[in-house]
């Protein structure tokens, strides 16, 4: 197939560029290099031995849009591209919802026009708040979300189900991410957050290659079993694997599906310290600090639609995740630096 692939540069996108050009697919990647380098799309094509083609760009930039659909047909578009630091989305708001959601009118209009209604979308576990039930099932009612970020998800999806039932042509995978960690098992790509790390697993890996001195867990007092945080770590490639399974909802002409992409297993954040240290053999010294305004207890997912309709279930377990996020860390001290 060929697949149109926007934010493709980034953390997961490339990871699934990986896959799916592994896969045989044709792959054309639009990103504006805002949270990513094109080096990482390089190392891809190393790994792949096949390119993807990329326009360096905005999907806040309609004509751009509207040439790339031009000059090339496209079976699916896997749409990545967004912004995604929840901090910084509290202080920037207006420049949250524009690009996230103008940007993603932008690129449905687009497809639209040139009659490929066809996209997986990628969304989040934070579309359901503090959910009502845990493991989370994609029946919980979406919640409150505590940030600008989450509010943009939450509002993406609104508008694609709107979208779906207003017209039977198009083809929509909204696909609920859970923690998403963990990097190629070469070692060659991996996740380069800009600054300090915002999440876990990053921080986590600095601390380890000596950038950082120590991590702060925040909190220690939730109604979990030792009291940090419970979530649900996913690794990167088995995430890859899930837009590559989703990709037959759409030859499938399914019309309007949401998968949950989690493990199932919560994981705190003391046990993710300890599983890291165990795997790679490096202690991480840490300190407990005030809880994080806006962080929940728990969150983990019911993962059975997914496997059950896409037949797809996450392989690497937390172990894996450590190994790998260090793995690249370790080779990459400075990330594509
Ligand atoms: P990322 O920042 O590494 O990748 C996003 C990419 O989009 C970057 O390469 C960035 O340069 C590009 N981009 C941003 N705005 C753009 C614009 N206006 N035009 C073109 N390109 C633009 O993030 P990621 O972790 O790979 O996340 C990918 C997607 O998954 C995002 O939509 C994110 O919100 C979503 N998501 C991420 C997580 C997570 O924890 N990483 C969890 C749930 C959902
Ligand atoms: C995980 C756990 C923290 C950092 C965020 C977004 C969510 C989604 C995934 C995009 C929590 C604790 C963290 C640290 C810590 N992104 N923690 N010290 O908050 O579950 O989800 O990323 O869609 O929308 O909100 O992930 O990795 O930030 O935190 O103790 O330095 O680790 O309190 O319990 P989170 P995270």
């Amino acid at each position: 197939m060929n697949i149109f692939v926007t934010g493709g540069a980034g953390y997961i996108g490339s990871h699934t560029v990986l896959q799916l050009l592994r896969e045989g697919h044709d792959v054309v990647v639009l990103d504006n290099l805002s949270n990513s380098s094109k080096e990482s799309l390089e190392r891809v094509a190393r790994l792949a031995n096949k390119e993807a083609k990329l326009y360096i760009g905005d999907i806040l930039d309609k004509e751009l849009l509207d040439k790339i659909c031009s000059e090339n047909h496209f079976d699916c578009c896997i749409h990545f591209a967004g912004l995604k630091a929840v901090g910084e989305s509290v202080a920037k708001p207006w420049e949250y919802y524009n690009n996230n959601i103008t940007g993603t009118l932008n690129l449905l209009s687009a497809l639209r026009d040139h009659d490929m209604k066809n996209i997986i979308f990628s969304s989040s576990a934070t579309v359901y708040g503090d959910p009502e039930t845990i493991p989370i099932t994609e029946q919980c009612p979406k919640g409150v979300c505590t940030n600008p970020y989450g509010w943009t998800k939450s509002m993406i999806e609104q508008i694609l189900m709107d979208m779906a039932k207003a017209d039977s042509e198009w083809n929509i995978v909204i696909l609920r991410y859970f923690n998403p960690i963990g990097a190629d098992e070469s070692g060659i790509i991996g996740e380069n957050p800009r600054g300090i790390p915002n999440n876990l697993m990053p921080y986590v890996t600095q601390v380890a290659v000596g950038r950082l001195e120590k991590l702060g867990v925040f909190g220690n007092d939730y109604d979990t079993p030792d009291g940090t945080g419970v979530r649900d770590y996913i690794h990167v490639s088995d995430l890859a694997d899930g837009h590559i399974k989703a990709l037959k909802k759409i030859t499938d002409n399914a019309g309007l599906c949401v998968y949950n992409l989690g493990t199932g297993k919560g994981v705190s954040v003391l046990e993710l310290v300890k599983s890291f240290e165990k795997a790679n053999g490096i202690t991480i010294p840490y300190e407990i600090k005030a809880r994080r305004p806006g962080d929940i207890a728990v969150c983990y997912a019911d993962a059975s639609k997914a496997k059950e309709e896409l037949g797809w279930e996450a392989k690497r377990d937390i172990v894996d995740m450590c190994r790998d996020s260090w793995n690249w860390q370790s080779k990459n001290p400075e990330g594509y630096a």
